[in-house]
């Protein structure tokens, strides 16, 4: 066990990255150097678990720390691991609740690789991930690994779900900028999937097929323009956009602004949307900025993809 305090950053993802609903995801790294993503700071205490929820979006956290996602990490770790020993922990609640920006991957990840760090690494990094699913499951609704594995490792993930392979990483195009915009309404993502539908057409089923399988081609090749033709959201963008104001227009306006695709952020209201051109990037920014931000909360970030993924910022 360390004996020193650590603090763990978890970043900002998005599940699906529109064309691989499930089976793709991000993470997200504002270019401005910002953080965007929560923190967890772990050190040890008597016994038991001891929560501190602080951070801008803390207050819409449900108030008793046992309720907390956080709090269940912890205790269901300690447990596990027959650890008899408690732990403080502070949870730092930076990304808002529902918004397809994975918050609460983000959260569960911070605490279980704070929590493994801190306890000399009973986990192994397969271990790990299939329990960060496996907690991020309970608040969306189902398990999938399209936030909690690029939050973990960073980059681009393609989802395998085998037991000893649940993801593995493919290569980004590293001079693509992704402007992700929250609007400041909050979504919940078990609601986003139910709209849609629970069977899909013959045809859609090989339109989603090709578009994926040619987008991972693609990747490899780093063919931009083919990853740009096929980068299409067939499963849930049609049942889901209805239900995110502004999104149509925005993505209408975008489009004419030459952006090269633009998709839901995982389940929303966040939209990501890409270009190679960071005047262009920049221009969307400001677009989104003035048109798409409609609450108090809301903000736009131009991004890279976080290679790196969920790492420890400081220990003291
Ligand atoms: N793949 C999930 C969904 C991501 O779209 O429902 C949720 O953030």
């Amino acid at each position: 066990m360390s004996s020193a305090a650590l603090t763990v950053y978890a970043p900002a993802s998005m599940g699906n990255v529109g064309v691989g609903f499930d089976l793709l995801g991000a993470a997200l790294a504002p270019i401005d150097g910002s953080l965007l993503g929560d923190t967890v700071t772990i050190s040890a205490a008597d016994s038991g678990v001891h929560l501190a929820q602080v951070g801008e979006w803390a207050a819409k956290l449900p108030p008793a720390p046992e309720d907390n996602i956080v709090y269940q990490c912890a205790e269901f770790f300690l447990d596990k691991f027959a650890i008899n020993r408690g732990v403080a922990l502070s949870l730092s609640k930076n990304l808002p609740v529902g918004s397809g920006l994975g918050s609460s991957a983000s959260s569960v990840v911070a605490a279980l690789y704070a929590l493994n760090e801190f306890f000399g690494r009973p986990c192994n990094q397969q271990q790990l991930l299939a329990l960060m699913g496996e907690f991020e499951g309970r608040i969306s609704g189902a398990i999938h690994y399209d936030n909690v594995a690029p939050c973990y490792l960073g980059g681009m993930q393609l989802m395998l779900d085998l037991p000893e392979r649940i993801c593995e990483a493919i290569p980004a195009f590293e001079n693509w900028y992704w402007v992700v915009a929250y609007p400041g309404i909050s979504l919940s993502t078990a609601k986003m999937r139910a709209l849609m539908p629970a069977q899909y057409d013959k045809s859609v089923a090989i339109e989603f097929g090709k578009n994926l399988s040619a987008f991972v081609h693609a990747s490899y090749r780093q063919d931009a323009q083919l990853a740009i033709t096929v980068l299409k959201d067939v499963l849930a963008e049609p049942y889901r956009a209805a239900a995110i104001p502004g999104f149509e227009q925005a993505k209408q306006a975008l489009a004419e602004l030459g952006m090269l695709a633009t998709g839901i952020s995982g389940s929303g209201p966040t939209l990501f949307t890409v270009t190679d051109d960071l005047a262009k990037a920049n221009e969307a920014n400001a677009w989104l900025q003035a048109h798409y931000l409609t609450e108090a909360g809301g903000f736009s970030h131009i991004c890279r993809l976080d290679s790196q993924g969920a790492r420890v910022l400081a220990v003291e």
